[in-house]
């Protein structure tokens, strides 16, 4: 079994709790890895290391950082294929999509460390002689990051590249799902050079570590990627941090009369059973015009029932297991709320006769809008078709739940697609495209229960970084501005 340890101060660590915890490869069951069961103390210890290497890293030109970040693109692109295997092995997904995960990574440190050259501020007239203004932008300090299994690798790379290039120091908590694949990104990391106490890393759970992180006072920034809950918590726990939040999704594909439907019928497919539906990002609803509901239907139903469960190692798996057997109980659950509530189950809905924690994908239709299966967050291979009769009624529908990240269009009317992209409340809407796939210059985040705050592209840069201003008067005597 594979050992990990806390990474505090440039070195491997035990926590002083001397207990462990393990993870288990979710699609067998077995024990993967063993790790730290952090506490309060440590993470005192990692705040500490980060606060002493804050001074330095802040004052090493941008540029100077951005050739650490290139030498992690370098590192990540050499040991992809090896890290998407641990991938695999840790956290489930199938190996085409975990070279993704590792892919994602990799371009948000290229292009966080394209940001060491940049860092834009900007330059405006002054209202008075011979004064200059100027705007920089300057570290928040030392920034926790709390980050979930879905995206084990790419996820602690968004919040890390941007921290770092801005000149942060960081305290990542991963998640005890997956902890193997952050430990192997944080020696990625030491491997390109990256000062002792830069980044550190704490295991362990929400209540002993994610907690400690987030009313830590020397901490001035928090970034979370996970529950609704956890980010109310957080919200009213982290005093006056600034903090970056994303909550989740509910998020819909909407199938006009006149979608290509190969095309819509390829697209909820990845959206919704992609990663066995465990993305903030899935496709959880498919509002179908009643015109087309029936063919639809029928085509998704031929397709997923196709869909092969298995290890995401084996080349003919296409859905991998879920990430453990809460997340199995909790499909199950929504299954029978579906029924209860009187959606018509047309396939899956209960777990795999397999070892491992296998869920069967799932279709539900004759949905209606205030379902809780339409409401609610499943975070697996379940997917709910609701008909509608326009396009009206399908935004309405669309818009009609707390979450607010992704969503989709199939049409060929520019005038459907562009009232979608207009009307939808979402941080992000796809025009005939499916609603995961997010590429890391642009910004991703959400409105509504989502969160606030946006991840990669520059606004990513602005979550980890303050503006400041600069005034230089260079008239050798007092100016008044608002008076002279
Ligand atoms: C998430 O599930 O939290 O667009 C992130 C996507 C991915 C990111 C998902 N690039 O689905």
């Amino acid at each position: 079994m594979r050992e990990g340890k806390l990474y505090i101060g440039g070195k491997f660590v035990n926590s002083s709790s001397r207990k462990k915890f393990i993870s288990l490869n979710p699609a067998n069951e077995r024990p993967f890895g063993r790790y730290q069961l952090g506490n309060k103390n440590d993470v005192d210890k990692a705040v500490q290391a980060a606060k002493k290497a804050l001074p330095l890293w802040k004052k090493t030109p941008a540029p100077k950082r951005a050739e650490i970040l290139f030498e992690v693109v370098r590192l990540l692109k050499k040991h992809k294929e090896r890290l998407a295997k641990l991938e695999v092995l840790e956290m489930g997904k199938v190996y085409s999509e975990a070279t993704g995960d590792v892919q994602e990574a990799i371009d948000v440190f290229e292009y966080m460390a394209g940001e060491g050259r940049r860092l834009f501020g900007y330059t405006t007239p002054s209202e008075l002689k011979n004064k200059f203004c100027m705007t920089i932008r300057i570290p928040l300090g030392v920034v926790g990051l709390i980050t979930p299994w879905n995206f084990p690798i790419a996820i602690p790379a968004w919040k890390l590249a941007p921290a770092l290039i801005c000149g942060n120091t960081c305290v990542l908590k991963p998640s005890s799902d997956t902890p193997g694949n952050a430990i192997e990104l944080i020696k990625i990391l030491e491997e390109a050079g990256l000062p002792k106490g830069v980044v550190n890393l704490v295991t362990g759970s929400a209540k002993d570590v994610g907690e400690p992180i987030v009313k830590h006072s020397g901490i001035q920034g928090l970034s979370f990627t996970g529950s609704v809950e956890t980010g109310k918590f957080i919200v009213a726990n982290a005093g006056l941090k600034k903090v970056g939040l994303e909550l989740g999704g509910k998020n819909a594909i909407i199938v006009m009369e006149d979608a290509d439907l190969n095309l819509a019928v390829d697209g909820i497919v990845w959206g919704g059973f992609g990663t066995t539906g465990q993305r903030c990002t899935a496709a959880s609803r498919v509002i179908v015009h009643k015109k087309v509901k029936k063919e639809l239907e029928e085509r998704l139903l031929r397709r997923v029932k196709r869909l092969r469960l298995g290890s995401g190692l084996k080349r003919s798996t296409d859905v991998g297991p879920l990430i453990n057997e809460k997340a199995v109980e909790k499909s199950e659950y929504y299954t029978q709320v579906g029924k209860k509530q009187r959606a018509k189950l047309l396939c899956g809905g209960e777990r795999a006769d397999m070892k491992g924690f296998f869920f069967k994908p799932t279709l539900f239709t004759n949905v209606k809008p205030k379902m809780r299966i339409a409401q609610e967050e499943i975070f697996g291979p379940v997917v709910s078709l609701i008909p509608v009769s326009g396009i009206g009624q399908a935004i309405r529908v669309c818009n009609g739940v707390s979450y607010g990240l992704s969503s989709a269009i199939y049409t060929k009317d520019i005038k459907n697609a562009m009232i979608a992209a207009q009307e939808i409340e979402t941080g992000l809407t796809y025009i005939n495209s499916s609603t995961i796939g997010s590429e890391v210059h642009l910004p991703f985040g959400g409105v509504k229960d989502t969160g606030n705050g946006r991840e990669a592209g520059i606004e990513g840069i602005h979550e980890f970084s303050e503006t400041k201003v600069i005034y230089i008067d260079y008239s050798g005597k007092l100016q008044k501005a608002q008076i002279d």
